[in-house]
Parts: C-alpha cells; structure tokens; sequence
C-alpha cells in the first residue's frame, strides 16, 4: 500500500478533507494530537477498527480510545454521564485526558476488547479536531507506532513505523506534551487513575474531591486481571537497556559513570539521559540532555525521541536519571519504568 504525507499547517485545514474521506471509508490515517502521533480509523466500522491492530501488530484485548470533536458525539458511546465526568469535561476537554464510561451498544467490542467499559478524549489539537469533524464520525486511535515500539511524538517516527501500512500520516509538527494522555476510571465510586499523564491527580482532585491510583500503579505490579489492559504489555521500549537511577544526584552520577567506563572497556556503547544542567558531570561519551532539571514537562515532551534517537545511534544500555514523582513526573517515571522492566536502581 503507497501511505500518502501531507504537512498541514493549522492555516491549511482545508487539506484534511482528503484524509477525512479515507476515514469515513475505512482507511486508517495516523494524525497529530497534542499528547503523541494517533493511528486513527472510523470507530463505527468494524473490520476499519481490526485493521488497527493488524498495521501496529497489536493483541486485539488491548482496547482502544475513542476520539470526539464535539461533546454532542459523546451521549450515543456512553451509557450515562455522571457529575463527575461532566465537571472533568468542563475543565479539562478538550486535553490529555481520556474518561472510562459504560458503554453503549453502539460502540463495537472491536473497540473496548470484549469490555462493557469504553474510554473517551476529546484531543487539543487543531488538526485532529478538525479531522474528526470532517470525517463526521468518532475516530478511535491507539498510538500510530508499532506494537511494543515507543510513541511517536514526531511525524518521522510514524513514518518509520507505518510507512507501506497505512492510507495517510499527515505531519503537524512535534505534539506537545510528549507522553500518552491520562486514563481515568470512572466506572467505579472513586476516580481511579489507570495510566497516568498531562492531566495530573491534582489537577483531577481539585475537580472531583477524590482521586486514586490503580493499585498497579502503587505497587509497581500488574493487578491479575489490569483495569486498562494496555498496562499489562511491555512498552515504550528502545532497543537498548534502559537502566533508570534514583538516589542523591552525587551518588547517581557517581554510579553512572563507573558503570559506563566498564561498559566502555567492554565494548558496550551506553547513552546517559540526564538533566541539562547536569550533563557535564558524566564522562560517559554521549550524553542526552532530557530537559531542564525540575521541568519535567520538558522530559515528557522529550523521553519518547531520546528513546528513538538511542536506537538509531545503537545504544546498548541506556542511563536514566529519576526524577520526582510529582506532577508529570509521575507520568514521566512510569513510562520510564516500563521501558526498563520496572528495574530501578535506588542508591541510599
Ligand atoms: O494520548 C493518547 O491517549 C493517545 C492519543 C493518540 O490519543 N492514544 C493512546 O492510545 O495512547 P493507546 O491505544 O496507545 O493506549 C490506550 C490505553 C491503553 O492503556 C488501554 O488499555 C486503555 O487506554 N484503555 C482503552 N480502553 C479502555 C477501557 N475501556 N478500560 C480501561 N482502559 C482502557
Ligand atoms: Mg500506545
């Protein structure tokens, strides 16, 4: 199959008519949100929705998110809408934040992965909101990168990925925040955060009062059954070994870099990813800033590109310093700790 590239510039939204019309015939298109790069098709057509997992070679339990222009596109997907949800879309729609609600007959269990749940955004990017309201049908879109690969929050990166598998990648540009977008439950009596992301538990908790995380998330272990089954599946992998450092920053560096030189002496080529301040305490041989030290919404805008870039210089053992587990550092560590296995390194 030839996949088309278009750049579109948020001037020139006329030229998602084309791509729209691919999606309303059941083609897939991958497109831009603010979050990462979408692999988007008609959520109300079956075998366009099967054709999802086959192009990103994913196991087809893993449900999918669907995506809205319009609140007015929500009432038929859902079975109800609680307070809670309606006070979580006035503050934070369209943004990176995805809602699980009952779902309606109307939504094909191709989507939810055989659930009665279905979870929901409503993206904060121009072009997506403009190709949905083309396409006139919701559009539901897993990351537009290979099963097991890290997202792409570039139009390079789905290239890659999907070049030969898909209709259409229409290039905006590098997606703001970086990292996937925040799933919350709201199924059960307590919001429950399943992944996190932009949208942070205290921004939820100023809304609804009350907030949790999944206990797969506390215990750093998979529940049995995973609420978000997505969870469950090695992800957001480089090729190399990610090694995430936690400790006192002297300690860390220390540690790094006596790593790195047995590495080095053993022939293994290591990348340090680090905070921009303290890149020229390591004397590893290439070291990547990650963002400013206490910004980690800059190392969320970063983290899945440095993965990239560490597969194409052939890094072997990728160094990740930790960073604190507060605001978008929370989400920021969980994708790290997934692309390292859960193995962290904690100096005292
Ligand atoms: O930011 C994002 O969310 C991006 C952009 C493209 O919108 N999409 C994305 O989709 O990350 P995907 O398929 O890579 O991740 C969807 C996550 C998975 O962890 C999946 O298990 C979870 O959402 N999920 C989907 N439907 C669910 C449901 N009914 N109940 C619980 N979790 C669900
Ligand atoms: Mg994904």
């Amino acid at each position: 199959m030839e996949t088309k590239y278009i750049k579109v510039d948020i001037s020139e939204l006329n030229k998602l008519s084309e791509p729209a019309q691919a999606i309303r015939r059941g083609e897939l298109v991958a497109f831009p949100t603010e979050t990462v790069y979408g692999l988007g098709a008609n959520a109300l057509n079956v075998d366009a929705v099967r054709s999802i997992f086959t192009a990103k070679g994913r196991p087809n339990d893993n449900p999918l998110i669907v995506h809205i222009a319009h609140i007015d596109m929500l009432k038929p997907l859902v079975a109800g809408i609680k307070p809670d949800a309606l006070k979580l879309i006035a503050a934070f729609w369209p943004g990176p934040l995805t809602l699980v609600f009952q779902k309606s007959p109307v939504v094909p269990p191709e989507i939810t992965g055989g659930l009665d749940t279905v979870a929901i955004r409503m993206p904060d990017h121009p072009v997506a909101l403009e190709l949905i309201q083309k396409a006139g049908v919701p559009i539901a879109a897993p990351s537009a990168n290979r099963s097991g690969k890290p997202s792409p929050t570039l139009a390079e990166h789905v290239l890659e990925d999907m070049n030969g598998r898909i209709s259409w990648i229409i290039d905006a540009g590098s997606c703001r925040v970086g990292l996937e977008s925040t799933v919350l439950d709201l199924t059960g009596d307590i919001p429950t955060i399943l992944r996190p992301g932009g949208i942070t538990p205290e921004m939820i908790q100023q809304v609804t009062g009350r907030v949790q995380l999944d206990s797969g998330l506390i215990d750093g272990r998979g529940t049995e059954k995973p609420k978000s089954p997505g969870m469950k599946y090695v992800h957001y992998a480089p090729k190399g070994e990610v090694i995430v450092v936690s400790g006192e920053q002297k300690k860390v560096v220390q540690w790094i870099n006596q790593s790195a030189r047995k590495d080095e002496a053993a022939g293994i080529k290591s990348v340090v990813l680090a905070a921009m301040e303290h890149l020229s305490d390591y004397t590893v041989h290439i070291g990547k800033a990650f963002g400013a030290a206490g910004h980690p919404e800059e190392m969320a805008m970063n983290i899945f590109r440095l993965f990239r870039d560490c597969d194409q210089l052939g890094a072997h053992k990728i160094y990740v310093e930790a960073i604190p587990k507060e605001g978008i550092g929370l989400a920021v560590m969980n994708r790290l700790e997934k692309a390292a296995g859960r193995k962290i390194v904690k100096l005292e």
